[in-house]
């Protein structure tokens, strides 16, 4: 009686699992391209898919803050990012990539902030 318990209950767990994977892969990458919101120098169009192509995970930008659809914003109106700190990670890695001669993205302001 009580293998059988353990066993069904491995089942269900089991199954828990599979679906909460499989919902996951589905939904999880998140927009191909994003339009951030940059203050008095105009938004930014972030071109989500090409970053998640060039790098496996999805590190350090989700590192910062979570996936979720305006949450940069969320965060900084809740004072737990502070104006620029995205800006500022992103402009690092343009620069340090840039630096070692490595494929970058802009870091002079009107190329991210158009507009
Ligand atoms: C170079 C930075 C960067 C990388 C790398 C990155 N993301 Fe994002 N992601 C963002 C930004 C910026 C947003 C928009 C946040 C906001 O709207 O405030 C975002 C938003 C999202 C969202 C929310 C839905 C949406 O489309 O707005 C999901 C889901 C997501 N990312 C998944 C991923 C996954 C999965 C990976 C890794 C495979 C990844 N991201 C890699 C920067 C990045
Ligand atoms: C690699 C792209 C990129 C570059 C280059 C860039 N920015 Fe930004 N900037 C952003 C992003 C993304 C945000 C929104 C997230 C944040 O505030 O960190 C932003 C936000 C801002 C804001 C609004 C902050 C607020 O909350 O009010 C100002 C002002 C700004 N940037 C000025 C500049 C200036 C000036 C330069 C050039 C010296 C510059 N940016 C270069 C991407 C960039
Ligand atoms: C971990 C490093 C890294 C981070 C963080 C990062 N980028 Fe990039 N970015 C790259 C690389 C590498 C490229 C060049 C991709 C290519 O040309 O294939 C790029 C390219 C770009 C481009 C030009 C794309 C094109 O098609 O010409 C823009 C715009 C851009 N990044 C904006 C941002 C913004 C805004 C953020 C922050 C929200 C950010 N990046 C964060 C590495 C990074």
């Amino acid at each position: 009686m009580k293998t059988g318990m353990l066993f069904s209950a491995m089942i269900i767990g089991g199954s828990i699992l599979l679906s909460a994977g499989i919902s996951m892969a589905a939904d999880d990458k998140g927009a191909e391209s994003i339009v951030l919101k940059g203050g008095s120098m105009g938004s930014i169009t972030f071109p989500h898919a090409v970053h998640q192509g060039v790098f496996v995970d999805c590190m350090p930008c989700h590192d910062l803050f979570s996936k979720e659809a305006q949450i940069i914003d969320k965060l900084k109106t809740e004072g737990k990012l502070q104006k620029k700190d995205v800006m500022n990670m992103c402009i690092k890695c343009h620069k340090d990539l840039a630096g070692k001669d490595q494929k970058a993205g802009p870091t002079r302001c009107m190329d991210c902030h158009k507009k």
